[in-house]
């Protein structure tokens, strides 16, 4: 009963994505990996200009690492873009695609949520997805169980998930789990009157939820520096944690401090996982970096804050 009516309303009430019916297992890939800890809204725009660019495995494999980054500029957790770009090559280096959960978890960076989102979608392998969503789904339905017996652990989800999943449509099934907990079962208050298994949830209604993480607030500060129509840029250390190897503005060092009693150039505000970042960017004549003309400056690997500055600098221009 409860595959039936969440496929029922799947078939009716599910968004509009540009993955959605997509039946090709590289292009799933690539929205499954762009979905992992980014906002649908964004990766629906950045999804449709990724598969123009890369339209294949091949296409993707043959691209150099500084255009697959550029091409993933502003999605953020660029580990994720050279993980994609290193399973293109491998996918190319076998000859097919590996069709089975399994054989898709040898790729770099498939783990067993997208192994198992790529087999069950693609090749309609009866294998669960767990996501944050699918979680959240799980407790709801399930809350005098995990009430009794404590919080549920990663396994149980996963077996739980499996014993729900419907084996005919598996990959319709898991993404209804998804969908049901990204539009209907949502954090905080879930949508119970327009829930399609509101008569078999155990919970109807909001469970308390964890403590959000506090969100952390810095300014950071860059020199903006231009000569003959190029832009000064600096790249990232490559065994930084954070976006190794891609390009920025010189950030306004210590015995720059000056800029600070100047005024900004321009101020904005930007947000990476639980930092709220206040920037502040100032004119200035440093040397150390790379010139880099500002009529192609976005084809380079910038951040994504970087890319936001310089547009922003287009658009006051
Ligand atoms: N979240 C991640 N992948 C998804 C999918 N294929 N459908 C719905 N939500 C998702």
């Amino acid at each position: 009963m409860f595959r039936q009516l969440l496929l029922a309303w799947y078939e009716k009430s599910q968004r509009k994505l540009p993955w959605r019916g997509a039946t090709d297992p590289y292009h799933i890939l690539v929205s499954e990996i762009m979905l992992q800890q980014t906002r649908v809204a964004v990766v629906e725009e950045r999804y449709r200009q990724f598969i123009a660019q890369f339209p294949s495995a091949e296409k993707l494999a043959r691209a150099k690492e500084s255009t697959v980054l550029a091409a993933w500029s502003g999605l953020g957790y660029y580990r994720r873009a050279r993980a994609l770009h290193g399973a293109a090559k491998e996918v190319v280096r076998r000859g097919f695609f590996p069709r089975t959960a399994p054989e898709l978890m040898e790729l770099p960076g498939v783990g067993r949520y997208t192994a198992a989102a790529v087999a069950s979608i693609a090749f309609g392998e009866p294998v669960a997805v767990v996501d944050g969503n699918v979680k959240r789904v799980i407790d709801r339905l399930i809350s005098h169980k995990a009430a009794d017996a404590g919080p549920v652990e990663e396994k149980q989800y996963w077996e739980i998930a499996g014993q729900l999943l419907d084996r005919q449509s598996p990959g319709d099934f898991n993404q209804a789990m998804m969908e049901l907990g990204a539009v209907v079962c949502v954090p905080g208050n879930p949508l119970c009157a327009v829930c399609p298994v509101l008569e078999l949830c155990a919970s109807r209604g909001a469970l308390p939820q964890p403590e959000k993480a506090a969100r952390k607030k810095a300014i950071v500060q860059y020199s903006l520096c231009l000569k003959n129509g190029s832009v000064l840029l600096q790249q990232r250390p490559q065994n930084s944690s954070l976006m190794p190897g891609m390009w920025e503005l010189p950030a306004c060092s210590e015995n720059n401090q000056k800029r600070q009693t100047s005024q900004p150039l321009m101020k904005l505000m930007h947000s990476i996982t639980t930092t709220d970042y206040s920037v502040l960017v100032f004119a200035g004549n440093l040397r150390k970096g790379h010139w880099v003309p500002l009529k192609n400056v976005e084809r380079s690997a910038l951040t994504g804050l970087t890319r936001k500055i310089l547009r922003k600098l287009k658009e006051g221009a």
